[in-house]
């Protein structure tokens, strides 16, 4: 029996001006299920994360939650987690303070949110960078600390956008792994985006092409 979805795209559709980026995409990831979207730079894959994450408005379509319609929920209210193409931390934070961050926000006190970040730090090997300056990391300690950050909240929903981009090989496949293991651990449904095909294969089951506004399955 096929697994219920978690996360539903009904019908999206996206535009600027005169360009479609989505023309009506419908689209189903289950609990613990990774499912990429390939396409070109400029295709409107970033895009189409953040109408996700509730960081942009679709112009058409409706988005759901198991049952629950969240079209008009506000990023907060989603909980959703997106990791940026570019780690988006924060620069004049330490490496601790990034990963709490998720829950000072929603209201927890400063010193359980640093001890819950501690206990991340941990789990992905980073606690001797406890209280470095994210910006003296290197690329795959950042994209580290951004997977921290994206987690500690315990997201339902994981957004990674292009998370292996300035990696070398070695470390992509270390790092692939440990996202894999998150991911199914933690059983969110996981939407990834990348124009790096091989990269999503070794991510996704399900891979799908976004091509002129429309998805073309792939595998
Ligand atoms: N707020 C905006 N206003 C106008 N145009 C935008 C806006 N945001 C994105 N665009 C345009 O929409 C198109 C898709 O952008 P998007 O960032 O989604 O592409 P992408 O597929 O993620 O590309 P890349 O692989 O380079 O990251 C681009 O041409 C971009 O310039
Ligand atoms: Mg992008």
């Amino acid at each position: 029996m096929a697994e219920a979805a978690a996360l539903q795209l009904r019908g999206i559709a996206k535009g600027y001006g005169m360009r479609r980026l989505a023309d009506g995409l419908d689209l189903q990831v289950a609990a613990g299920q990774t499912v990429a979207i390939l396409g070109p730079s400029g295709c409107g894959k970033s895009t189409l994360l953040k109408i996700v994450a509730g960081l942009e408005p679709a112009d058409a379509g409706r988005l759901f939650f198991g049952e629950e319609d969240i079209t008009a929920w506000p990023p907060e209210r989603r909980g959703f987690a997106l990791m940026f193409q570019d780690f988006a931390l924060f620069p004049h934070l330490d490496v601790l303070d990034n990963v709490a961050f998720g829950l000072v926000e929603q209201r927890l006190s400063r010193r359980m949110a640093r001890a819950r970040a501690a206990e991340l730090l941990r789990r992905f090997g980073l606690q001797a960078h406890t209280h470095r300056r994210v910006w003296t990391l290197s690329g795959g300690e950042q994209q580290r600390v951004a997977l921290a950050r994206a987690l500690i909240t315990q997201p339902r929903v994981l957004l990674l956008d292009e998370p292996f981009s300035a990696l070398d090989a070695a470390l992509k496949d270390t790092l692939r792994a440990e996202f894999r293991h998150h991911i199914a651990q933690a059983g969110m449904a996981t939407l990834l985006v990348t124009h790096d095909e091989a990269e999503a294969r070794a991510m996704a089951g399900e891979g799908w092409r976004l091509d002129q506004g429309r998805l073309l399955r792939a595998w």
